[in-house]
Parts: C-alpha cells; sequence; structure tokens
C-alpha cells in the first residue's frame, strides 16, 4: 500500500482578532488515495470551505493554521514560497461553486485557457491553443474553436463550469478540489457538469475532493463520504450513505429531496430529455 496522495491530520483553523477568537476548523483528519473520490460533505458554514482553503494554504492573514497537511509526503504547512505557488499551479487543481468570480471578464476563453501554460510552462501559443480546444472537446464543449474567441458572459454556468473543468485539466494535476462545483448550477447542468468530471477524472485516475451539502450528488460520484459539522468531521466511511451513524447524518439525509423528486417537478425541455432519462434511470436503480 503506498502512502495516500493527501494527508490531513488534527488541522485546526482560528481566526483571531483583536478581540476575540474564533475557532472554526476543530481537529480536521482524513485521507486521500491517489485515484480516489471522496465527497466532503455538510450544511453551509460547516467548514468544508475553510478546509480546501486550508489544504491550499489560501486562509486569508488573520488564521492561525495548526495541524498536519501532506501532499504526496510533503508537508504544505511548511512549503517555501516558489514550492507553494507550484503546488497550487501543477498539483493541485481547484474548481470553485461559481465559475464567473473566478475568470477575468474582459479576457477570452481562450485567453484564460492558454495564459498559464504559454507564461509558466512556456509552451507556445499555438500548442497551448491545440490543447485547449483538444480539451473543450474531451469536456464535451462542442464548435471548440470557435468559443477560445468567446468572452465569460458569452457562455452559460454550466459551459463556463466545463472550460473550469477544461482549465484544471490542462495543468495535469493530480489532486482536483472542488468546492460546490455545481451548487450554483440548475439540475440538468449539475449532472452533466457532475457527470464530466467523474469521467475525466477517472480516465486520468486522479484524486478528488468533492465538496458539497448534498449527499445524494457526493455519494453518487465518490468512492467514500466524510460528513463534517461545526469545523469537525464527524462521521466518514463506506457507512455513511446506507448506514449513518451520527444524528447529523441521519438529518442531512433526510432533509432533501431525491434526485428523482427533484427531476420530477423540472419542465423537461427536448434537449436536456436524455440526460434527463439517464438520471432517474441511476436515481431509480
Ligand atoms: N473570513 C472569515 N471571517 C469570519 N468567519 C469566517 C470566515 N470565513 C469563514 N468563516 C466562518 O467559518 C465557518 C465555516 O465557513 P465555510 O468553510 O465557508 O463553510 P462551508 O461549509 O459552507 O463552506 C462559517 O461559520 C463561516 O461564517
Ligand atoms: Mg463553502
Amino acid at each position: 500500500m503506498s502512502a495516500p496522495l493527501l494527508e490531513v491530520h488534527d488541522l485546526h483553523a482560528s481566526l483571531i482578532t483583536k478581540y476575540r477568537r474564533l475557532d472554526l476548523l476543530n481537529g480536521v483528519s482524513f485521507t486521500l488515495d491517489r485515484g480516489e473520490a471522496l465527497g466532503l460533505v455538510g450544511e453551509s458554514g460547516s467548514g468544508k470551505s475553510l478546509t480546501t482553503r486550508a489544504i491550499t494554504r489560501m486562509l486569508a492573514p488573520g488564521f492561525r493554521t495548526t495541524g498536519t497537511v501532506r501532499f504526496d509526503g510533503e508537508s504544505v504547512l511548511d512549503m517555501k514560497r516558489e514550492r507553494l505557488r507550484g503546488y497550487r499551479a501543477r498539483d493541485v487543481g481547484m474548481i470553485f461553486q461559481d465559475p464567473r468570480a473566478h475568470v477575468n471578464p474582459v479576457h477570452t476563453v481562450g485567453d484564460f485557457l492558454t495564459e498559464a501554460l504559454v507564461r509558466d510552462r512556456g509552451v507556445k501559443l499555438d500548442d497551448a491553443k491545440r490543447r485547449a480546444v483538444q480539451l473543450l472537446d474531451e469536456v464535451g464543449v462542442r464548435h471548440a474553436e470557435r468559443r477560445l474567441a468567446q468572452y465569460p458572459h458569452e457562455l452559460s454556468g454550466g459551459l463556463l463550469q466545463r472550460v473550469m473543468i477544461a482549465s484544471v485539466l490542462l495543468a495535469e494535476p493530480q489532486l482536483i478540489l472542488a468546492d460546490e462545483p455545481t451548487t450554483a448550477l440548475d439540475v440538468t447542468a449539475q449532472s452533466d457538469v457532475m457527470a464530466i468530471l467523474d469521467e475525466q477524472r477517472k480516465a486520468r485516475g486522479l484524486s478528488l475532493l468533492f465538496i458539497t451539502h448534498d449527499l445524494e450528488l457526493a455519494n453518487a460520484c465518490c468512492d467514500r463520504l466524510a460528513v463534517m459539522y461545526a469545523g469537525e468531521i464527524v462521521e466518514q466511511g463506506a457507512q455513511v450513505y446506507e448506514a449513518p451513524q451520527h444524528p447529523y447524518t441521519v438529518e442531512l439525509l433526510g432533509a432533501r429531496p431525491s434526485i428523482a423528486e427533484r427531476l420530477d417537478r423540472l419542465p423537461v425541455l427536448e434537449y436536456n430529455l436524455e440526460i434527463h432519462e439517464a438520471l432517474k434511470a441511476r436515481a431509480d436503480a
């Protein structure tokens, strides 16, 4: 058995101000193996985003972080500046809830996708463009060449999220941190984007930390689940979905309609009929 790709142990994060101290992460521990997908689930405010920020050392300056974060055996909390840059740019890819907040609105899709390759890796612009087109194609963006010339506002949320996935894959990371990547999308775009992320990470053998408040969705695309509550992981393992132990998990499971119920409430348009049927079939299985 090789060591896990990501190892988080007893991670604490506190926000320290002049007047008070807020303990927001209270000893988070989990591991993620190579090629494995872990769903980190919990209600809003439970500390999921802070956990991803701590893993990439992107917490605001007022935070104090203690504990261990190891990536491929290397202590992330001890990385020097240059190494940290490389870690964020190459080892880990991040996908967020709102893709629009993470693109420059005055840059084209093509600029966005090729920029880092050209600037940081010395790839020639034509080659970078070729790779961008190929990746857009792989994540199901049609007319990829034409898309390169478009601006973010010309793309739907679902399409822009696919561009995000393509940009992350272009960097060839080993680990993807996806923080509520489908939450801002409507339910069909949601399943679409999730399916692509799932397919691509499996094809490439990447590890995924999938963060969501949707236990059912996490269960559908992850090998393992961990449930967060008030800055702690209260339950993790294979039984979380089928036989939850912690009262909070039981509540979380009971709280929301199933994917099938949610789909039933939606008008079915011709273009999404196929996805709709596929999802229903999965939900019924
Ligand atoms: N910069 C901050 N200042 C103060 N409180 C914060 C800050 N960032 C996050 N928090 C608090 O930490 C808790 C966890 O936040 P977060 O990790 O964003 O939750 P979520 O699980 O919804 O992603 C919340 O109570 C939130 O209000
Ligand atoms: Mg969050």
